[in-house]
């Protein structure tokens, strides 16, 4: 059986607790699929008051994590599992995509840093394989963004969702965004499901998916839609 490991460094541990005790990742972690651990960042620190932060070299405004602790907690993981595959969660790091979580569903041990302040010393760079972002815009702290990767690709393990057809079928999983889905009931509000859908006719449906599928690339992802013109798949 595939396992996966997360080894969370952040200065506040406690943020993973409640999401991480829920739905699938909950299972997962009971059946022994995926293991999850939080590391506190101040149990590292050699500074007395447990500081974690400094003031920028050249200034500026905020305060900058040192190096140090980071370091200290890294090689500390990294000792019981030296191949992990570690990971500093930056807004200036390449971007988190569906591939990249594909890939690093591959790995059997991950190490995530979260970074808080203004960021961490640029230094830390060095100190890890790499640097993500989840995205174009800046959150308070590495923690959230270590959620985001941590539950994408998890759920790539096999056996962590229960129906994996599922997975291939996601948006993201192709070049385009996932058709639109429909349950009861058949009428809301005078909002109707597409009639093809309960037609029962699979050639028709399948046909019926693409199309929107590929509609509904063009409308909020043109440049995935470009894309897929680009490279002639449609
Ligand atoms: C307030 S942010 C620092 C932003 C930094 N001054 C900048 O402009 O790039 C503090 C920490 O949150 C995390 N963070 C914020 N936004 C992120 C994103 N989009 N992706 C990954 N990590 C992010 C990083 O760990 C970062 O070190």
């Amino acid at each position: 059986m595939k396992t996966i490991r997360f080894d969370i460094i952040s200065i506040f541990p406690g943020m993973f607790d409640s999401p991480f005790r829920e739905s699938l990742l909950s299972k997962a972690q009971d059946n022994g699929i995926v293991e999850i651990r939080t590391h506190d960042l101040r149990e590292y620190t050699l500074d007395k008051h447990n500081r974690v932060d400094d003031t920028p070299y050249g200034g500026g405004v905020g305060m900058v994590m040192n190096i140090e602790p980071i370091d200290r907690a890294l090689e500390a993981v990294k000792k019981d599992r030296p191949k992990a595959h570690s990971i500093l969660l930056s807004p200036g790091g390449y971007r988190f995509d569906q591939k990249k979580a594909w890939e690093l569903s591959r790995k059997d041990e991950i190490v995530l840093v979260c970074g808080r302040y203004e960021g961490v010393d640029e230094r830390v760079s060095d100190l890890v394989d790499e640097e993500l972002s989840i995205g174009d815009y800046v959150l308070n702290g590495g923690e959230v963004p270590a959620m985001v990767v941590v539950e994408a690709v998890a759920r790539l393990v096999p056996g962590v969702v229960g129906d994996e057809q599922s997975l291939a079928e996601e948006s993201f999983s192709g070049e385009m965004l996932e058709y639109p889905q429909y349950t009861r009931p058949r009428e809301y509000k005078g909002r109707v499901v597409p009639e093809v859908l309960v037609s029962g006719d699979h050639k028709k449906i399948e046909a019926w998916k693409r199309q929107a599928a590929l509609e509904k690339t063009a409308k909020y992802r043109p440049d995935l839609y470009r894309k897929l013109k680009s490279d002639g798949s449609e």
